[in-house]
This record gives structure tokens, sequence and C-alpha cells, in this order.
């Protein structure tokens, strides 16, 4: 039996988005005051797959940080660190790129979905990506790992590389991991196409609610944010085939903490024009409280990259005998 420990990432390759919090960070915060122990990253080497300028990558990182902490991450209660700062995600990595095969990796949506029409030029770490994220989650022999609905195949796949490491060589060292996929917020979609998730990497800054954007910043983008002509249906069947407008709902009941349900039994029947003041009301009380304190701890840099250091001492000492473990089975 394997101790419950969870791991998740996000990657410092731009700012957090509103999906990244209501997807990953709420349900972070609330692991760690749940029945496991909690390991959180800023996954800097999953960053670099597509080129990041180095200053941007370094400030991103940090300020990815001051995110998790001002969320609610309490690195009294949860290990939090830089996965460049633990060798052993790399090293696990490597092993795993030699466990996990060809055509596994060319079934990933989302590498077909980032490497495009022109994917002879994209890296080899891209393709590689879901390997070093087996390894990220491996490494601890986490048991659950909470995560977006977009992880779900990636996910899949760090099982079937644990299932195989296992059946080659005989033993039962790795813990198949359980996704943790689980409210409103898994799936947001972008505010300019709703068959688009919101994404720190979509060019458009319209399609997608920073936490560090200011109040008037977040009722614009919320007053434009792509709707039908529709009225609020007082149940969820009338969302079928309206993606806008189950975004904007499903972003409303994330906020709350409210199931859908309840959303519309508050709201049915209104008009976009009323809802949208009433959302965007709603995400600045819930997000400008977390963008100042950001502001607040990135004024002491050393501060948090003191805390960084500890926590990745603290994952290193878990992660390191683990991969030993992993060569002495593999006959090193
Ligand atoms: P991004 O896609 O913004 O670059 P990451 O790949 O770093 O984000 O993902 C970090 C976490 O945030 C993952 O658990 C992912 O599933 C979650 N996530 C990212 N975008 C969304 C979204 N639009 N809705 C819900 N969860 C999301
Ligand atoms: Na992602």
């Amino acid at each position: 039996a394997f101790k419950k420990r969870v791991f998740s990432g996000i990657q410092p390759s731009g700012g957090l988005t509103l999906g990244n919090y209501l997807g990953a960070i709420k349900r972070f915060v609330q692991m760690q005051d749940e029945d496991y122990e909690t390991i959180y990253c800023m996954v800097d080497l999953h960053a670099i797959t597509v080129w990041q300028d180095p200053a941007a990558l370094r400030r991103q990182t940090r300020e990815l940080a001051a995110g998790f902490i001002a969320s609610g991450i309490d690195p009294a209660k949860s290990i939090l660190f830089n996965q460049s700062q633990v060798a052993e995600h790399a090293q696990l990595g490597w092993i795993f790129n030699c466990v996990a095969r060809m055509g596994w990796m060319q079934r990933m949506t989302q590498w077909k979905d980032k490497a495009g029409k022109n994917s002879q030029n994209a890296s080899l770490g891209l393709f590689a990506y879901p390997s070093l994220m087996a390894a990220d989650i491996l490494t601890y022999h986490a048991t659950h790992v909470p995560v977006g609905e977009d992880q779900k195949q990636h996910l899949e796949l760090t099982r079937d590389i644990a299932i195989k490491f296992n059946n080659d060589y005989g033993v039962d060292f790795f813990p198949v991991t359980e996704p943790v996929i689980e409210g409103a917020g898994t799936r947001v979609m972008s505010l300019r196409d709703g068959s688009k998730k919101m994404s720190k990497s979509d060019p458009s800054d319209a399609s997608r609610i920073n936490m560090t954007d200011d109040a008037d910043t977040l009722a614009k983008k919320i007053r434009k944010a792509k709707t039908d002509p529709d009225a609020l249906p007082s149940e969820a069947e009338g969302l079928e085939g309206r993606a806008e407008a189950r975004n904007l709902v499903n972003i409303y009941a994330g906020l709350a903490d409210m199931s859908v349900e309840a959303v519309l039994r508050d709201v049915g029947g209104k008009a976009f024009s009323e809802f949208k003041p009433l959302l965007a009301e709603l995400a600045v009380a819930k997000l400008a409280p977390i963008s100042s304190e950001m502001a607040r701890l990135m004024e002491n840099e050393a501060e948090i990259d003191a805390l960084l250091h500890t926590g990745a001492d603290a994952a290193r000492a878990i992660a390191a005998p683990i991969l030993e473990k992993t060569y002495d089975i593999i006959g090193m």
C-alpha cells in the first residue's frame, strides 16, 4: 500500500489564469487540509519545451510561487518548489523515455494541438513532455494528482508507464496514480471561443482572465465575453449546445463554490447583460485579494527564493531514495 500523496504542477510559461485557479489551485489548497501529503511544483522544465525568454521565465516562476501562496498554499503544510531544483525529475524522465512507446506519445492530443502542422519543427522535449510529467508524479510515488480535464490523457499515460515498468521488471514499485478531476472549474473555456480552453499561452489576452487583472480589466473582459442572445436557463439542460453560456455559469459556480444547478436557480431567466455584472463583481471579490497578496509577496523576492530552496530540499529527500531504488531495479 502506498501512502496517500498528492503531486501536481503548473508551468511558469506566463501569468496564472482563472482556468489554472479553478481547475487546479483551488483543489490543491483544499487537499492540503485533507488526508494527503501535498507536493506542488513550478514545472519550469516543462515550460522550456517551447522557447522562453530567460528573464521572463525567472520572473514568472517567482510570480507563480507567489500565486500559489496567495491562493492559500501554505509552505508549512505543502512542499512547494521549482522542478529544475530537483534533478530526480529529469533523471527519472529519461528512464521513462525508455519505457514509454513512440505510439503512446503520438496519440497525445495535446502534442498534436501544440505541435500543430509544423510538428517537424517542434522540440523533442515537447514530444517527451508527458513522459517527464509521469516522472514528476512517480518520483514521489504520488497516488493522487489534482488537475484540469485537459490533463486526463497525460495521466492515463502516467498509469501506463507505471504499469509497464512494474511488468517489465516484475516489481510492484510504482503506484498506479488516480487523477482528481472534480468540480465546476475542471474545464474553463476561452472567453472568446467556447471550443478552446482558457490558457496562459493563448495569444489573445481578451480570451482569458489573468489572476493579476485589475477590476476594470476583469469587468471589461467579462462584458465582452462571447455569449448567445438567449436568457439564462433555470436548469442545466438549458445550457446544452451553448458552450459560451455554460462556461460563464461554470465560472460563476467555481468562484462561488456553488453547483451549476444552484447558480441557475438564482439567475435563471436573467439576460446576460444582467448576469455579466454579477459575475464581474464576484470575480473581483474573489480574485482581488489574491492579486494584491501576490504583489505584496513579489516585493520580497529573496523570501520567495528561500522558501523554494527549503521546498526543494524536502522534495529531494523523498525523490532521491525512490530514484536510487529505481536504478537498482533496472540493474544500475
Ligand atoms: P496552461 O494551459 O494555462 O499553460 P498548465 O499546462 O500549466 O496551464 O496547467 C496547469 C494546471 O491548470 C493543470 O492542472 C491544468 O489541467 C489546469 N488548467 C489549465 N488550463 C485550464 C482550464 N482552462 N480549465 C481548467 N483547468 C485548467
Ligand atoms: Na495544460
